[in-house]
Protein backbone atom coordinates (compact mmCIF):
# COMPACT_ATOMS: atom_id res chain seq x y z
CA UNK A 1 0.00 0.00 0.00
CA UNK A 2 1.22 3.77 0.07
CA UNK A 3 0.85 6.48 1.68
CA UNK A 4 -0.84 10.01 1.18
CA UNK A 5 2.69 11.67 2.34
CA UNK A 6 4.44 8.69 -0.21
CA UNK A 7 1.79 9.93 -2.71
CA UNK A 8 2.51 13.65 -2.37
CA UNK A 9 6.19 12.61 -3.25
CA UNK A 10 5.65 10.63 -6.04
CA UNK A 11 3.11 13.68 -7.37
CA UNK A 12 6.00 16.13 -6.72
CA UNK A 13 8.91 13.92 -7.81
CA UNK A 14 7.05 12.66 -11.17
CA UNK A 15 8.00 15.94 -13.04
CA UNK A 16 11.43 14.93 -12.91
CA UNK A 17 10.79 11.17 -14.01
CA UNK A 18 9.07 13.08 -16.82
CA UNK A 19 11.53 15.18 -18.19
CA UNK A 20 14.17 12.83 -17.89
CA UNK A 21 12.23 9.52 -18.75
CA UNK A 22 14.25 9.02 -21.35
CA UNK A 23 17.96 9.10 -19.54
CA UNK A 24 16.69 7.21 -16.59
CA UNK A 25 15.07 4.18 -18.35
CA UNK A 26 18.06 3.95 -20.52
CA UNK A 27 20.47 3.56 -17.78
CA UNK A 28 17.52 1.03 -16.40
CA UNK A 29 17.66 -1.54 -19.36
CA UNK A 30 21.27 -1.05 -19.87
CA UNK A 31 22.20 -2.65 -16.46
CA UNK A 32 19.28 -4.79 -16.18
CA UNK A 33 20.10 -6.26 -19.67
CA UNK A 34 23.69 -6.86 -18.06
CA UNK A 35 22.28 -8.74 -15.00
CA UNK A 36 19.43 -10.49 -16.86
CA UNK A 37 20.06 -11.00 -20.58
CA UNK A 38 17.31 -13.28 -21.23
CA UNK A 39 15.54 -10.41 -21.40
CA UNK A 40 17.02 -9.81 -24.53
CA UNK A 41 15.01 -12.41 -25.95
CA UNK A 42 11.52 -10.49 -24.54
CA UNK A 43 12.09 -6.92 -25.21
CA UNK A 44 12.61 -5.17 -29.31
CA UNK A 45 16.03 -4.69 -29.38
CA UNK A 46 14.59 -1.75 -32.37
CA UNK A 47 12.60 0.14 -30.10
CA UNK A 48 15.66 0.21 -27.52
CA UNK A 49 18.05 1.49 -30.01
CA UNK A 50 15.27 4.43 -31.17
CA UNK A 51 14.61 5.07 -27.68
CA UNK A 52 10.54 4.55 -27.81
CA UNK A 53 10.36 1.72 -25.58
CA UNK A 54 12.11 3.21 -22.67
CA UNK A 55 10.55 6.67 -22.89
CA UNK A 56 6.88 4.25 -22.82
CA UNK A 57 7.71 2.76 -19.54
CA UNK A 58 8.96 6.18 -17.70
CA UNK A 59 6.02 7.50 -19.17
CA UNK A 60 3.06 5.20 -17.83
CA UNK A 61 5.14 5.02 -14.77
CA UNK A 62 4.59 8.82 -14.39
CA UNK A 63 1.34 8.87 -15.59
CA UNK A 64 0.33 6.33 -13.42
CA UNK A 65 1.56 8.09 -10.37
CA UNK A 66 -0.26 11.25 -11.46
CA UNK A 67 -3.15 9.09 -11.36
CA UNK A 68 -2.95 6.80 -8.59
CA UNK A 69 -5.91 8.01 -6.79
CA UNK A 70 -7.79 7.13 -9.69
CA UNK A 71 -6.69 4.17 -11.76
CA UNK A 72 -9.54 3.66 -13.86
CA UNK A 73 -9.05 6.57 -15.75
CA UNK A 74 -6.18 4.91 -17.37
CA UNK A 75 -7.51 1.73 -17.10
CA UNK A 76 -7.49 1.83 -21.15
CA UNK A 77 -3.58 2.30 -21.04
CA UNK A 78 -3.40 -0.55 -18.55
CA UNK A 79 -5.56 -3.08 -20.93
CA UNK A 80 -3.86 -2.57 -23.55
CA UNK A 81 -0.38 -2.91 -22.72
CA UNK A 82 -1.24 -6.00 -20.32
CA UNK A 83 -2.40 -7.47 -24.10
CA UNK A 84 1.12 -6.56 -25.59
CA UNK A 85 2.88 -8.27 -22.53
CA UNK A 86 0.90 -11.25 -22.49
CA UNK A 87 1.41 -11.94 -25.74
CA UNK A 88 5.38 -11.26 -25.34
CA UNK A 89 4.73 -13.53 -22.59
CA UNK A 90 5.47 -11.70 -19.91
CA UNK A 91 5.26 -13.41 -16.49
CA UNK A 92 4.73 -12.65 -12.81
CA UNK A 93 8.66 -12.79 -11.65
CA UNK A 94 9.83 -10.78 -14.40
CA UNK A 95 8.28 -8.04 -12.12
CA UNK A 96 10.56 -7.67 -9.48
CA UNK A 97 13.79 -7.54 -12.20
CA UNK A 98 11.97 -4.66 -13.34
CA UNK A 99 11.42 -2.87 -10.54
CA UNK A 100 14.85 -3.67 -9.00
CA UNK A 101 16.60 -1.79 -12.17
CA UNK A 102 14.07 0.92 -12.35
CA UNK A 103 14.50 2.21 -8.82
CA UNK A 104 17.96 1.81 -8.78
CA UNK A 105 17.84 3.72 -12.38
CA UNK A 106 16.17 6.73 -10.51
CA UNK A 107 18.69 6.49 -7.35
CA UNK A 108 21.58 6.90 -9.89
CA UNK A 109 19.88 9.44 -11.96
CA UNK A 110 18.89 11.69 -8.70
CA UNK A 111 22.45 11.22 -6.87
CA UNK A 112 22.87 13.15 -3.94
CA UNK A 113 19.13 14.52 -4.12
CA UNK A 114 17.78 10.79 -3.85
CA UNK A 115 16.48 10.18 -0.45
CA UNK A 116 15.18 7.03 1.03
CA UNK A 117 11.91 8.50 1.70
CA UNK A 118 11.40 9.16 -2.70
CA UNK A 119 12.90 5.92 -3.26
CA UNK A 120 10.44 3.68 -0.91
CA UNK A 121 7.72 6.07 -2.68
CA UNK A 122 8.47 5.12 -6.02
CA UNK A 123 9.03 1.43 -4.96
CA UNK A 124 5.11 1.35 -3.65
CA UNK A 125 3.93 3.36 -6.70
CA UNK A 126 5.62 0.36 -8.78
CA UNK A 127 4.37 -1.77 -6.71
CA UNK A 128 0.61 -1.32 -6.71
CA UNK A 129 0.78 -0.63 -10.55
CA UNK A 130 3.11 -4.06 -10.85
CA UNK A 131 0.18 -6.17 -9.00
CA UNK A 132 -2.59 -4.27 -11.36
CA UNK A 133 -0.58 -5.52 -14.05
CA UNK A 134 0.07 -9.23 -12.83
CA UNK A 135 -3.55 -9.84 -12.12
CA UNK A 136 -4.92 -8.86 -15.61
CA UNK A 137 -2.65 -10.46 -16.80
CA UNK A 138 -3.61 -13.67 -15.13
CA UNK A 139 -6.93 -13.50 -15.75
CA UNK A 140 -5.85 -13.29 -19.56
CA UNK A 141 -3.38 -16.36 -19.57
CA UNK A 142 -6.44 -17.95 -17.67
CA UNK A 143 -8.30 -17.17 -21.14
CA UNK A 144 -6.22 -19.48 -23.15
CA UNK A 145 -7.12 -22.37 -21.36
CA UNK A 146 -5.56 -25.44 -18.98
CA UNK A 147 -2.85 -26.33 -21.73
CA UNK A 148 1.19 -24.46 -20.62
CA UNK A 149 1.97 -24.34 -24.24
CA UNK A 150 -1.29 -22.41 -25.47
CA UNK A 151 0.35 -19.73 -23.28
CA UNK A 152 3.27 -19.35 -25.03
CA UNK A 153 4.55 -19.46 -28.11
CA UNK A 154 3.17 -22.19 -30.24
CA UNK A 155 4.56 -23.48 -34.20
CA UNK A 156 2.11 -22.88 -36.80
CA UNK A 157 2.64 -23.32 -40.70
CA UNK A 158 2.76 -21.19 -43.49
CA UNK A 159 0.19 -22.33 -45.61
CA UNK A 160 -0.36 -19.05 -48.08
CA UNK A 161 2.79 -15.90 -48.86
CA UNK A 162 1.79 -13.62 -51.59
CA UNK A 163 3.28 -10.19 -52.17
CA UNK A 164 0.57 -7.58 -52.27
CA UNK A 165 0.76 -3.66 -52.80
CA UNK A 166 3.44 -3.05 -55.71
CA UNK A 167 5.84 -5.37 -53.96
CA UNK A 168 6.00 -3.44 -50.80
CA UNK A 169 3.58 -5.68 -48.11
CA UNK A 170 3.88 -9.52 -47.60
CA UNK A 171 0.24 -11.49 -46.86
CA UNK A 172 0.98 -14.71 -44.73
CA UNK A 173 -1.42 -17.23 -43.62
CA UNK A 174 -1.27 -19.68 -41.16
CA UNK A 175 -2.20 -22.50 -39.84
CA UNK A 176 -2.22 -24.88 -36.76
CA UNK A 177 -0.20 -27.87 -38.11
CA UNK A 178 -2.18 -31.20 -37.00
CA UNK A 179 -5.32 -29.47 -36.85
CA UNK A 180 -4.45 -28.21 -33.17
CA UNK A 181 -6.18 -25.22 -31.44
CA UNK A 182 -6.34 -22.20 -32.71
CA UNK A 183 -7.96 -19.35 -30.45
CA UNK A 184 -10.11 -17.35 -32.27
CA UNK A 185 -9.98 -13.50 -31.88
CA UNK A 186 -12.01 -10.02 -32.79
CA UNK A 187 -10.89 -7.65 -35.58
CA UNK A 188 -8.46 -5.38 -34.16
CA UNK A 189 -6.29 -8.01 -32.83
CA UNK A 190 -2.45 -8.71 -33.69
CA UNK A 191 -0.69 -11.67 -33.84
CA UNK A 192 2.86 -11.90 -31.93
CA UNK A 193 5.70 -13.18 -33.89
CA UNK A 194 8.82 -14.58 -32.88
CA UNK A 195 11.93 -15.27 -35.06
CA UNK A 196 15.44 -16.01 -34.09
CA UNK A 197 18.38 -14.33 -35.64
CA UNK A 198 21.89 -13.49 -34.08
CA UNK A 199 21.70 -15.78 -31.16
CA UNK A 200 18.24 -13.98 -29.87
CA UNK A 201 14.47 -14.37 -29.66
CA UNK A 202 12.92 -11.51 -31.78
CA UNK A 203 9.15 -10.42 -31.08
CA UNK A 204 7.15 -8.37 -33.55
CA UNK A 205 3.38 -7.76 -33.79
CA UNK A 206 1.58 -7.74 -36.72
CA UNK A 207 -2.20 -6.62 -37.25
CA UNK A 208 -4.68 -9.75 -37.87
CA UNK A 209 -5.93 -8.48 -41.50
CA UNK A 210 -9.41 -10.84 -41.64
CA UNK A 211 -11.96 -12.21 -39.28
CA UNK A 212 -11.35 -15.48 -38.08
CA UNK A 213 -12.39 -18.33 -40.07
CA UNK A 214 -12.25 -20.71 -37.76
CA UNK A 215 -8.57 -22.31 -38.56
CA UNK A 216 -6.57 -19.51 -39.86
CA UNK A 217 -4.59 -16.34 -39.10
CA UNK A 218 -3.62 -14.10 -41.56
CA UNK A 219 -1.34 -10.86 -41.57
CA UNK A 220 0.57 -8.37 -43.41
CA UNK A 221 4.12 -7.63 -43.67
CA UNK A 222 5.36 -4.41 -44.90
CA UNK A 223 8.97 -4.69 -46.82
CA UNK A 224 11.53 -2.43 -45.01
CA UNK A 225 14.49 -1.19 -46.81
CA UNK A 226 17.58 -3.32 -45.66
CA UNK A 227 19.75 -0.51 -45.08
CA UNK A 228 16.94 0.35 -41.29
CA UNK A 229 17.35 -1.05 -37.92
CA UNK A 230 13.57 -0.64 -38.65
CA UNK A 231 13.40 -4.06 -40.59
CA UNK A 232 14.82 -6.77 -39.20
CA UNK A 233 12.30 -9.08 -38.07
CA UNK A 234 9.94 -8.07 -40.96
CA UNK A 235 12.46 -8.90 -43.86
CA UNK A 236 14.16 -11.75 -42.12
CA UNK A 237 10.48 -13.53 -42.21
CA UNK A 238 10.24 -11.94 -45.94
CA UNK A 239 13.10 -13.23 -46.95
CA UNK A 240 13.66 -16.54 -45.28
CA UNK A 241 10.33 -18.52 -44.14
CA UNK A 242 8.20 -19.56 -47.43
CA UNK A 243 4.90 -21.73 -47.62
CA UNK A 244 5.51 -24.96 -45.63
CA UNK A 245 7.85 -23.41 -43.24
CA UNK A 246 6.50 -23.33 -39.14
CA UNK A 247 7.11 -20.25 -37.51
CA UNK A 248 6.51 -19.37 -33.79
CA UNK A 249 3.35 -17.08 -32.81
CA UNK A 250 1.11 -16.30 -29.39
CA UNK A 251 -2.46 -16.54 -29.57
CA UNK A 252 -4.39 -13.05 -30.69
CA UNK A 253 -4.11 -10.40 -28.10
CA UNK A 254 -4.98 -6.31 -28.33
CA UNK A 255 -7.78 -3.98 -27.08
CA UNK A 256 -8.09 -2.24 -30.45
CA UNK A 257 -11.86 -3.20 -31.89
CA UNK A 258 -15.07 -2.15 -33.38
CA UNK A 259 -16.65 -0.12 -31.19
CA UNK A 260 -19.85 -2.40 -30.48
CA UNK A 261 -23.42 -0.73 -31.46
CA UNK A 262 -21.36 1.30 -33.40
CA UNK A 263 -23.59 3.53 -36.47
CA UNK A 264 -21.57 4.74 -38.18
CA UNK A 265 -17.78 3.93 -39.13
CA UNK A 266 -14.94 5.51 -40.80
CA UNK A 267 -11.52 4.15 -41.38
CA UNK A 268 -8.31 6.15 -41.92
CA UNK A 269 -5.46 4.58 -42.90
CA UNK A 270 -2.03 5.75 -43.98
CA UNK A 271 -0.23 3.49 -45.89
CA UNK A 272 0.34 -0.54 -44.31
CA UNK A 273 -1.80 1.04 -41.77
CA UNK A 274 -4.85 -0.45 -43.86
CA UNK A 275 -4.10 -4.03 -42.77
CA UNK A 276 -5.73 -4.13 -39.17
CA UNK A 277 -8.84 -1.51 -40.81
CA UNK A 278 -9.44 -3.90 -43.50
CA UNK A 279 -10.21 -6.85 -40.90
CA UNK A 280 -12.52 -4.60 -39.58
CA UNK A 281 -14.21 -3.45 -42.98
CA UNK A 282 -14.69 -7.39 -43.28
CA UNK A 283 -16.40 -7.85 -40.01
CA UNK A 284 -18.31 -5.08 -40.91
CA UNK A 285 -19.50 -6.54 -44.39
CA UNK A 286 -19.98 -9.87 -42.66
CA UNK A 287 -22.76 -8.75 -40.29
CA UNK A 288 -24.22 -7.42 -43.49
CA UNK A 289 -23.31 -3.53 -42.30
CA UNK A 290 -20.81 -2.13 -45.09
CA UNK A 291 -23.22 0.51 -45.38
CA UNK A 292 -22.20 2.12 -42.19
CA UNK A 293 -18.64 2.04 -43.65
CA UNK A 294 -16.68 4.48 -45.07
CA UNK A 295 -12.77 4.16 -45.52
CA UNK A 296 -10.14 6.64 -46.46
CA UNK A 297 -6.85 5.66 -47.82
CA UNK A 298 -3.62 7.17 -48.03
CA UNK A 299 -1.29 6.09 -49.92
CA UNK A 300 2.36 7.73 -52.09
CA UNK A 301 0.32 6.21 -54.91
CA UNK A 302 -2.86 3.96 -56.30
CA UNK A 303 -0.09 0.78 -56.57
CA UNK A 304 0.87 0.62 -52.93
CA UNK A 305 -3.07 0.80 -51.92
CA UNK A 306 -3.46 -2.76 -50.23
CA UNK A 307 -6.60 -4.54 -50.29
CA UNK A 308 -7.42 -2.67 -52.93
CA UNK A 309 -9.51 -4.36 -55.00
CA UNK A 310 -11.66 -6.37 -52.28
CA UNK A 311 -12.28 -3.06 -50.12
CA UNK A 312 -13.41 -1.94 -53.50
CA UNK A 313 -15.34 -4.49 -53.84
CA UNK A 314 -17.54 -5.04 -50.73
CA UNK A 315 -18.23 -1.21 -49.80
CA UNK A 316 -20.61 0.51 -51.47
CA UNK A 317 -20.16 2.91 -54.50
CA UNK A 318 -17.81 5.98 -52.98
CA UNK A 319 -17.31 4.73 -49.73
CA UNK A 320 -13.47 3.81 -50.67
CA UNK A 321 -12.14 6.98 -51.02
CA UNK A 322 -8.23 6.45 -52.15
CA UNK A 323 -6.11 9.90 -51.43
CA UNK A 324 -2.54 10.04 -53.19
CA UNK A 325 -0.01 11.80 -52.59
CA UNK A 326 -0.61 14.28 -54.28
CA UNK A 327 -4.31 15.51 -52.87
CA UNK A 328 -3.82 15.64 -49.46
CA UNK A 329 -6.87 14.78 -47.30
CA UNK A 330 -8.03 17.76 -45.76
CA UNK A 331 -10.63 18.97 -43.36
CA UNK A 332 -13.53 19.46 -46.23
CA UNK A 333 -12.56 15.96 -47.27
CA UNK A 334 -13.36 14.82 -43.39
CA UNK A 335 -16.60 16.69 -43.23
CA UNK A 336 -17.96 15.74 -46.17
CA UNK A 337 -18.24 11.76 -44.25
CA UNK A 338 -18.53 13.05 -40.74
CA UNK A 339 -21.87 12.27 -39.11
CA UNK A 340 -21.80 13.55 -35.36
CA UNK A 341 -21.92 9.92 -33.97
CA UNK A 342 -19.49 8.45 -36.58
CA UNK A 343 -16.80 6.53 -34.97
CA UNK A 344 -13.40 7.03 -35.79
CA UNK A 345 -10.73 4.54 -36.57
CA UNK A 346 -7.12 5.99 -37.58
CA UNK A 347 -4.37 3.65 -38.25
CA UNK A 348 -0.50 4.57 -39.60
CA UNK A 349 2.41 6.25 -38.69
CA UNK A 350 2.41 8.08 -35.06
CA UNK A 351 3.08 12.15 -37.66
CA UNK A 352 0.11 11.06 -39.96
CA UNK A 353 -2.28 9.94 -37.33
CA UNK A 354 -1.46 13.25 -35.17
CA UNK A 355 -2.52 14.95 -38.58
CA UNK A 356 -5.65 13.18 -38.99
CA UNK A 357 -6.46 13.62 -35.07
CA UNK A 358 -6.11 17.74 -35.12
CA UNK A 359 -8.23 17.48 -38.54
CA UNK A 360 -11.14 15.82 -36.50
CA UNK A 361 -10.47 17.79 -33.61
CA UNK A 362 -10.99 20.82 -35.89
CA UNK A 363 -14.11 19.66 -37.31
CA UNK A 364 -15.53 19.31 -33.86
CA UNK A 365 -15.59 15.58 -33.96
CA UNK A 366 -15.81 14.49 -30.11
CA UNK A 367 -12.09 12.27 -28.61
CA UNK A 368 -14.30 9.70 -27.26
CA UNK A 369 -15.28 8.84 -31.06
CA UNK A 370 -11.06 8.41 -32.38
CA UNK A 371 -9.74 5.56 -32.06
CA UNK A 372 -6.09 5.36 -32.68
CA UNK A 373 -4.02 2.17 -33.29
CA UNK A 374 -0.10 3.25 -33.02
CA UNK A 375 2.67 1.18 -34.45
CA UNK A 376 5.55 2.50 -32.14
CA UNK A 377 4.87 1.57 -28.23
CA UNK A 378 2.17 3.60 -26.22
CA UNK A 379 3.30 6.83 -24.65
CA UNK A 380 7.31 6.65 -26.45
CA UNK A 381 5.99 9.81 -27.71
CA UNK A 382 4.96 12.50 -25.24
CA UNK A 383 2.44 15.47 -26.79
CA UNK A 384 2.46 18.42 -24.41
C1 LIG B 1 5.71 -2.91 -23.50
C2 LIG B 1 4.85 -0.50 -19.39
C3 LIG B 1 6.55 -4.24 -16.83
C4 LIG B 1 8.28 -6.09 -20.93
C5 LIG B 1 5.30 -1.95 -22.60
C6 LIG B 1 4.70 -0.70 -22.99
C7 LIG B 1 4.48 -0.02 -21.85
C8 LIG B 1 4.92 -0.83 -20.74
C9 LIG B 1 3.86 1.35 -21.76
C10 LIG B 1 4.40 -0.24 -24.42
C11 LIG B 1 3.13 -0.87 -24.91
C12 LIG B 1 2.94 -0.66 -26.41
O1 LIG B 1 3.70 -1.22 -27.19
O2 LIG B 1 2.06 0.09 -26.77
C13 LIG B 1 5.22 -1.32 -18.35
C14 LIG B 1 5.06 -0.99 -16.95
C15 LIG B 1 5.53 -2.05 -16.21
C16 LIG B 1 6.01 -3.03 -17.16
C17 LIG B 1 4.46 0.30 -16.42
C18 LIG B 1 5.61 -2.23 -14.73
C19 LIG B 1 4.65 -1.93 -13.88
C20 LIG B 1 7.19 -5.07 -17.71
C21 LIG B 1 7.91 -6.28 -17.36
C22 LIG B 1 8.42 -6.79 -18.51
C23 LIG B 1 7.99 -5.91 -19.60
C24 LIG B 1 8.04 -6.84 -15.95
C25 LIG B 1 9.28 -8.01 -18.69
C26 LIG B 1 10.45 -8.16 -18.19
C27 LIG B 1 7.75 -5.37 -21.97
C28 LIG B 1 8.02 -5.63 -23.37
C29 LIG B 1 7.26 -4.73 -24.11
C30 LIG B 1 6.55 -3.92 -23.16
C31 LIG B 1 8.97 -6.69 -23.90
C32 LIG B 1 7.15 -4.60 -25.64
C33 LIG B 1 7.96 -3.52 -26.21
C34 LIG B 1 9.32 -3.92 -26.64
O3 LIG B 1 9.57 -5.10 -26.85
O4 LIG B 1 10.14 -3.01 -26.80
N1 LIG B 1 5.41 -2.01 -21.24
N2 LIG B 1 5.79 -2.56 -18.43
N3 LIG B 1 7.25 -4.90 -19.08
N4 LIG B 1 6.86 -4.35 -21.89
FE1 LIG B 1 6.26 -3.50 -20.16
Amino acid sequence: SITQEQKAIIKSTAPILKENGKEIASMFYKQMFENHPELLDIFNQTNQKIGTQPLALANTIYFAAENIDNLETIMPLIKHITHKHRALTIQPEHYPIVGKYLLLAIQQFLGDKSTQDILDAWAAAYNIIANIFIDIEKQLYDELGPNEEDKGFVPLTIVKKEVIAHESIVALTLEHPQNGKMFKFHVGQYLTIRIRKDGNFHNRHYSLTRPFDGKSYSIAIKIENMNEIKGVVSNEIINNYNIGDTILASFPAGTFQLVENGKHHLFIGGGVGITVLSSMIHELNKQGKSNDAILIHCVPSEEYAAFNAELKSILPEGYYQLFCKDQRLGKDDLEKVLKSDTQVYICGSVPFMDRIESLLVECGHPSSQIHVKAFQPTLSTTKD
